[in-house]
C-alpha cells in the first residue's frame, strides 16, 4: 500500500499528480486555512505532510498524529514548525532553501527602491488625480546607489541583497551576522562585518534577512530604531515578530527614520492600522518568494524531499532534509 500524505495547501496540479504516483494523496485544492483541530483531524493516520510557512506543526500536533513520519515545507523559514519536537518523535523535516534566493533578494531590492525613491506613494497620487505641476522637490527621496547597504543576516538571501547593493548600484555594503563569513565571500561582496549598533547606525538603506525564531523577537524595536539615521530606509523580507511593527510604525509617523518597505507583519495577514495609516512605508502581502518559477522551484523541491523520505524506491536521500538524526528516534 501506498503511504498516505496530506498536502496542506493548493500546490500546483502537475506537482499533485506526481505525488499521487507515490502517495495516497489529501490535497487541499479550495486553499481552505484549516484551524489547528482541522490540521490535526486530517492529519491523522497520515504518513507524511507537504505544508508551507502558515501551517503550525508543534508537539501536540506531533503527538495527536502518532503516525507521521515525514514532513516537507515549501518555505526556507520554519518558524511555524517545531524542528525538536520533530526530531524526537522521529520525523523527518525538509526545508527549501536555495531556490528562492535570487528571488527573494531581486523583491527585497524592489522594496528598497520603491520605498527610498517613494514609488508607491507617488503612484497613488499620481492616480488620485493630484498631480498638477512640476515641483523641484516633489516626491523627492533619498539615493540608493552609492549609499551605505546595511544587511541584518547574512545568509544566502543576505549575500544576494548585498551582491545586488555592490555590484548594481556601487553600494558600500556592511553587515552583521551571528558569525562572520569568510573573509573570501566578504570580499567578494565587497561587504564589511560591523556590530548590530554600528550597523544601525551608519546603514542608508537597512535590509533585515534574519529568521526568526525567540531569539530574534523584536530584534529592531524602538532602542534599535532610535539609532537609525533620520535619512534611513528599513526594509523587512525575513518574518513578522522580528521588527516591533508598533515602534517601526511610531519612527516612521514622527520622521525618526524616512521610509520602510516590509513584506512580512506580526499578525500576518492582519497588518497594523498604524502602519496602513502611513504613506512613508511600502506594503506587501509576504509575496518576496512569489515570481512563478520560484514558486514552482519551492514545490517541486518540497515533494521531492517527501518522496525521498517516504518512498524507498526513489532510492536517493532527501536534498535539504533538516533532521537526519530523526531516524534514530524511530521505533
Ligand atoms: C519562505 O520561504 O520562508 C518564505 O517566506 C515564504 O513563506
Amino acid at each position: 500500500m501506498k503511504p498516505s500524505i496530506l498536502v496542506c495547501r493548493r500546490v500546483f496540479p502537475d506537482i499533485l499528480e506526481r505525488l499521487g504516483t507515490h502517495f495516497e494523496v489529501e490535497a487541499n485544492q479550495a486553499d481552505d486555512e484549516w484551524s489547528r483541530d482541522e490540521l490535526i483531524a486530517r492529519l491523522h493516520g497520515k504518513d507524511g505532510a507537504f505544508i508551507t510557512s502558515t501551517n503550525p506543526i508543534d508537539a501536540t500536533v506531533l503527538e495527536r498524529c502518532p503516525t507521521l513520519r515525514a514532513i516537507a515545507t515549501m518555505s526556507v523559514g520554519y518558524n511555524n514548525v517545531d524542528l525538536a519536537a520533530c526530531t524526537a518523535r522521529g520525523v523527518t523535516f525538509s526545508n527549501a532553501p536555495g531556490v528562492l534566493t535570487e528571488t527573494t533578494a531581486d523583491f527585497g531590492f524592489a522594496l528598497l527602491l520603491a520605498a527610498a525613491r517613494r514609488v508607491t506613494e507617488s503612484e497613488h497620487y499620481l492616480r488620485r488625480g493630484d498631480w498638477t505641476k512640476w515641483t523641484i522637490d516633489l516626491f523627492a527621496g533619498s539615493d540608493v546607489h552609492g549609499a551605505t547597504l546595511g544587511v541584518l543576516g547574512m545568509g544566502r538571501i543576505g549575500q544576494g541583497v548585498a551582491r545586488r547593493g555592490a555590484l548594481g548600484f556601487g553600494m558600500k555594503v556592511i553587515y552583521h551576522n551571528r558569525s562572520r563569513l569568510d573573509e573570501a565571500i566578504e570580499s567578494e561582496l565587497g561587504a564589511r562585518y560591523v556590530s548590530r549598533e554600528e550597523l544601525l547606525r551608519e546603514a542608508d538603506h537597512l535590509v533585515i534577512v534574519v529568521p526568526y525564531s525567540a531569539a530574534s523577537h523584536h530584534l529592531v524595536g524602538a532602542a534599535e530604531l532610535a539609532l537609525m539615521k533620520p535619512t534611513a530606509t528599513l526594509v523587512n523580507i525575513a518574518r513578522g515578530g522580528i521588527v516591533d511593527d508598533v515602534a517601526l510604525a511610531a519612527a516612521l509617523r514622527d520622521g525618526r527614520i524616512a521610509a520602510a518597505g516590509l513584506d512580512v507583519f506580526e499578525d500576518e495577514p492582519s497588518v497594523h492600522p498604524d502602519l496602513l495609516a502611513l504613506k512613508n512605508v511600502v506594503l506587501t502581502p509576504h509575496i518576496a518568494s512569489a515570481s512563478v518559477p520560484t514558486r514552482r522551484a519551492m514545490a517541486e523541491l518540497a515533494a521531492l524531499n517527501l518522496v525521498c523520505m517516504l518512498d524507498p524506491a526513489a532510492g536517493r536521500s532527501p536534498p535539504t532534509l533538516l533532521n537526519p538524526e530523526a531516524l534514530a528516534h524511530r521505533l
